[in-house]
């Protein structure tokens, strides 16, 4: 049986090379049987055009496999070098404003720049070929974290004129655009494809957080620049599988919205993804974490990677907060929980200089194992018994929620209310649903629903005839949708449909949405029904039901009494609309009778406040995983026998979980 890969990322190039064999043994003390190497070394593997130096690497990855570690290695492309920007300058990528983004950092360079491309597949194909007889590279990854650091939209001249193609072969005929932007306003009629202008620096910029340019053309220059991206990792994959049959997979972001990744992962064999629970930046709730594992399993339908898992205090210029002990256990279980295959920490060791001179890894700069080393090294003894039940294993889930790019980009664009974020919204329901201990799917929709009971699509607002078709079939076969106010109100161009609202979901719904109000200046609004009140505090739907039944009123205001919240029954299956926002308790209320009336069972135990459950399969196995992310330890009631899987312990009743404990139950 194969192990689990455990891991780190190395960076052998930044330290001395007899430090690598110590660096060796001390990850296999610890289990570690898998690195990640070469990411950003373009300028070590090439120091000058056309000059290529492989052999650190090999004598690296040489040492490694002595110690039976394996390599993922990633193409270096994220940090082009000095030779190369000083050569051709025009491959840096410009910001709205036309200024150069210039040599410094790392990601100074344009997707669509045809220099930089013949250059990256140049040295993709020269590592390609050089280490494809290397039997411990197990997989590849393209470039690094693309998008980061704002790097998705760029307003060169390549991309003016890649964008214009991309719209002639979207639109055909430049009247289709005019029609589907509505460029007969303010006189912005383009007569050719040739005429068209990236959405750049204009008059009307700058005068709040909006964008003023036509939201038909914003929409597309956000599309075009996610395929941007998409387009240039294919052509690295492209050149990687001439030479080699290892899969290929990229490092993504659990919170990065700038890219489709559902697009980007379709030419890749798996997801990975980089998650910090706590930086200098953010610190993320269990939940938000816990949700964007959902989100990389989700993606492809399929178990992912963690490519780097946060193993230390970190941060560029300031640290986030030191794990506590047992958290960087913690973390890494609740990946496995969602669906990880491998987790790789980052980073093995502290760099002593550069951008990241503060973010800890593994070691400390003094390269001496402390706690955080033990903790990894724990885990990895504690994983290497539980391969067998982790890989291939499956989280059972009966409920999706559907997460558009698309829809999210309208959002931002134009968000409605100045308090309303599409992201946020969505993580509500995340939040009240992972609160009755169930499993999500986040899913896209063009995802099958047919799996799933109950399916939400919170302020789906795009829409095309096709998407309505699936939901209506969905529905009538017996399925339960749940959507919410700004749900169907635009086409998938981003104009507004003249469909009575809740546009192409009225007729599922069976409501009309009267008329609405957006809430500013910290007004409220009284919501009452399922027992509770709480009040909204960014949008109120009024709602005329005609079929559709009433779960929840308005209690303040001129439209005080109207429906607020609807549920309608529709072939098999049924709607429920939901027109306002909500608190968290009463979300978690109301999503309670939603899925129980929909048939789904909550896992056992109850509810714990800041204890998290996953129950997974594998085979005809079923295990239930229980986190505890308080700082505080917890008696869980679990009412019944089970074997511990990790101690081996016999459980009765109730499970004891440390503080940031972990748990693994066998019925
Ligand atoms: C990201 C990158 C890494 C490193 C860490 C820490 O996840 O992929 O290269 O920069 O952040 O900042
Ligand atoms: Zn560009």
């Amino acid at each position: 049986m194969m192990d689990l890969y455990y891991g780190a990322d190395y960076y052998p190039e930044h330290w001395p090379e007899n430090r690598w064999e110590v660096d060796a043994e001390l990850m296999e003390n610890c289990k570690i049987n898998i690195v990640r190497v070469g990411e950003f070394a373009w300028a070590k593997l090439e120091p000058a055009e056309g000059e290529y130096n492989f052999d650190w690497l090999d004598k690296a990855i040489d040492i490694l496999s002595k110690h039976d570690i394996n390599v993922v290695i990633g193409t270096p492309t994220a940090a082009p070098p000095k030779w190369l920007v000083d050569k051709h300058p025009e491959i840096l990528m410009r910001d709205e404003k036309g200024h150069p983004r210039g040599f410094g950092t790392r990601r100074h360079y344009c997707y669509n720049s045809p220099v930089y491309q013949k250059y990256t597949k140049e040295i993709v194909k020269k590592m390609a070929e050089h280490f494809k007889g290397q039997s411990s590279i197990v997989a590849w990854q393209i470039d690094n974290e693309f998008g980061c650091h704002d790097t998705t939209r760029c307003y060169c001249e390549n991309c003016l004129q890649k964008f214009r193609k991309w719209l002639k072969e979207k639109y055909g005929d430049i009247d289709e655009l005019n029609k589907a932007w509505g460029t007969i306003f303010w006189s912005q009629i383009y007569r050719s494809f040739e005429e068209i202008i990236l959405p750049a620096y204009t008059v009307c910029d700058s005068q709040d957080h909006s964008n003023p340019h036509n939201p038909g053309l914003m929409l597309d220059f956000y599309r075009f620049s996610s395929d941007s991206v998409v387009k240039y990792q294919k052509l690295q994959i492209d050149e990687i599988k001439k030479y080699s049959l290892v899969p290929i997979t990229h490092n993504l972001m659990g919170h990065f919205d700038q890219i489709d990744y559902f697009d980007l992962s379709k030419d890749l064999d798996f997801v990975s993804w980089d998650n910090y629970p706590n930086n200098q930046w953010n610190k993320a709730s269990y939940q938000l974490t816990a949700m964007a594992h959902d989100l990389m399993r989700g993606i492809k339908n399929k178990n992912f990677w963690v490519m780097e898992e946060q193993s230390g205090p970190c941060g560029w210029s300031v640290m986030g907060d030191t794990p506590k002990p047992g958290q960087i256990r913690l973390w890494a279980y609740q990946a496995i929980a969602h669906g990880a295959e491998a987790i790789l920490y980052f980073r093995w060791r502290a760099c002593t200089f550069g951008t990241e001179e503060y973010w800890y890894g593994i070691l400390d700069h003094d390269g001496i194992p402390r706690r955080r080393y033990y903790e990894v090294q724990q885990v990895g003894r504690e994983l290497s018994k539980l391969s067998d039940l982790i890989l291939d294993s499956r989280v059972v889930a009966q409920i999706a929620i559907v997460k558009s790019y698309d829809n999210l980009w309208s959002h931002e664009l134009q968000p409605h209310n100045s308090n309303f974020d599409y992201n946020g919204l969505i993580a509500q329901y995340y939040k009240g649903l992972i609160a009755n201990n169930v499993s999500v799917d986040m899913i896209s929709e063009e995802c099958s629903f047919d799996k799933y009971k109950v399916v939400f699509m919170p302020a789906f607002n795009l829409m095309t005839d096709e998407i309505q078709s699936k939901v209506e079939e969905y529905v009538k076969n017996g399925g339960v949708l749940v959507i919410t106010f700004r749900s169907g109100t635009r086409n998938w161009d981003n104009s507004i449909t003249t469909k009575t609202l809740p546009g192409y979901f009225k007729k599922i719904s069976g409501i009309e949405v009267e008329e609405f109000d957006s809430l500013n200046q910290g007004r409220k609004v009284i919501i009452n029904g399922i027992d509770s009140e709480c009040s909204a505090s960014i949008w109120c739907d009024i709602l005329k039901t005609s079929e559709a039944e009433t779960l929840a009123t308005y209690g303040s205001d001129y439209y005080k009494g109207k429906s607020a919240i609807t549920v309608n029954n529709f072939g098999k299956g049924r709607v429920y609309y939901i027109g306002c926002d909500l608190d968290n308790e009463f979300m978690k209320k109301l999503l309670y009778i939603i899925i129980s009336d929909a048939g789904i069972r909550t896992n056992i135990p109850k509810s714990v406040k800041g204890v998290e459950t996953v129950l997974k399969k594998k085979d005809t196995e079923r295990y239930l995983m229980i986190l505890n992310h308080n700082s505080y330890p917890v008696n869980i009631n679990v009412g019944g026998k089970y074997k511990e899987l990790i101690t081996g312990d016999i459980i009765d009743g109730s499970v004891y979980l440390l503080p940031f404990g972990v748990a693994i139950l066998r019925d």
